[in-house]
């Protein structure tokens, strides 16, 4: 069934799957790594693409093959891929889109290991980036050159919450002949489109929100066009990123109640953001549902919903986030986000440590901010440790 004109809640519990011989209601864990064929002609068939069926669990799976009909029908594209971690997607991305002598303009505030991997690996294989505030679209044009052949967005971005206009810099992209890819981890499928709105790729660590339970990592990509989608595929296989099944069916079980997370979560960062902003501690919040964020309106046009990540800024800096972080008690310390339970972490010392602090500070993160990702407890309750633990 297909399920793409159906409401969100539908999509998330019926999207991808297919009843097996024997009617499993969900997709069951096919824990095999190859696949017997039926005859020798059968298999060279199977290979050459000219008989259905799979070959051997890299290249292809039932189980991982559902979780990626179910996303590519919540993002509308034509085929998703999926991969061992939000990392191995950004892997996939770039291997698959970009070649010796090519350009890339990102975000400056991209998920930190998303920049290592371009500036200490890429750039061996003579592959160039340059990294702007796209909030901005003038910024991207003004960095573009002759061999730019991918702008890689995160919006919202880690940590700052930035948004940039995804509609904006697809034609951007697409009039100088590259593309765009969109890392929409932050957004999740329920809250932000980005093949809709002209992104070639939509890209998610379904680490966070999508599997949601933190109890695995993963990745997923989602094509618009099916050349792009083949080249991400043969990409995966052959770099060896591919999802595993159990962590698939895991993934797939999660997705089901995404939109009732999200909405969840959204709700309870939208008592806590306010709440934060009119505490003593705390110099500045930032939350896309906060009228004092700086791509408020454009957020309000191409998100459904401002969802549950907030940064907010200690006044005592470094030390006064340290501080918070050691006295809370239902919040948890720890990176990652997008998962049932509240976590806090300090991006300088922890997800973005690996980037130089010349380039945090010039990405807007300092040493005294602190990320919250408000999870599905009773917002009162996490009001209440974060008040104890600012002290008195
Ligand atoms: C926005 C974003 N993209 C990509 C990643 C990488 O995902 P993973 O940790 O699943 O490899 C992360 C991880 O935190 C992230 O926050």
């Amino acid at each position: 069934m297909d399920t793409r004109k159906q409401g969100i809640n539908t999509q998330l519990v019926h999207a991808g799957t297919e009843h097996d011989a024997f009617g499993s209601v969900v997709t069951p864990i096919y824990q095999v790594s190859t696949f017997a064929f039926e005859n020798a002609q059968n298999g060279a068939d199977r290979f050459s693409k000219k008989a259905p069926g799979y070959i051997y669990t890299r290249i292809g799976n039932p189980t991982t093959a559902a979780l990626e009909r179910c996303v590519a029908e919540l993002e509308q594209g034509v085929g998703a891929v999926a991969t061992s971690s939000g990392m191995g997607a950004v892997m996939v991305a770039y291997f698959a889109l970009l070649k010796q002598g090519d350009h890339m303009v990102s975000t400056a505030s991209v998920y930190g290991a998303s920049r290592v991997l371009m500036e200490r690996h890429f750039s061996r294989f003579g592959v160039t980036a340059s990294y702007v505030d796209t909030s901005d679209p003038k910024n991207v044009t003004a960095a573009l050159r002759p061999e730019t052949r991918l702008i890689y967005i995160e919006t919202p971005s880690n940590p700052m919450m930035q948004i940039s206009d995804i509609a904006a810099l697809a034609t951007i992209a697409h009039a100088c002949g590259a593309l765009l890819v969109v890392d929409s981890t932050f957004a999740s499928p329920c809250l932000q489109q980005p093949l809709l709105l002209g992104a070639d790729v939509s890209l998610h660590s379904v680490t966070k929100f999508i599997n949601g339970h933190a109890d695995l990592v993963g990745g997923i990509l989602v094509a618009r066009e099916a050349a792009v989608h083949d080249r991400l595929r043969d990409a995966m296989v052959t770099t060896g990123c591919n999802m595993d099944p159990h962590q698939a069916f895991l993934v797939h079980r999660g997705i089901k109640t995404l939109e009732l997370r999200v909405e969840r979560a959204q709700r309870n960062a939208g008592k806590i953001a306010p709440w934060l902003e009119q505490r003593p501690e705390v110099a500045w919040v930032r939350y896309i549902g906060l009228k004092s964020h700086p791509q408020y309106e454009l957020a309000q046009r191409q998100m459904k919903g401002p969802g549950s990540m907030i940064s907010f800024e200690m006044k005592g800096g470094l030390e006064a986030g340290k501080r918070l972080m050691d006295r809370v008690k239902l919040a948890v310390l720890a990176v990652s986000l997008g998962g049932v339970e509240t976590l806090i972490e300090h991006p300088a010392s922890m997800t973005h440590a690996g980037v130089g602090q010349p380039e945090r500070e010039a990405a807007g993160i300092s040493d005294g901010l602190v990320r919250l990702s408000v999870g599905i407890e009773d917002a009162d309750d996490i009001i209440a440790d974060l008040d104890q633990a600012f002290g008195k």
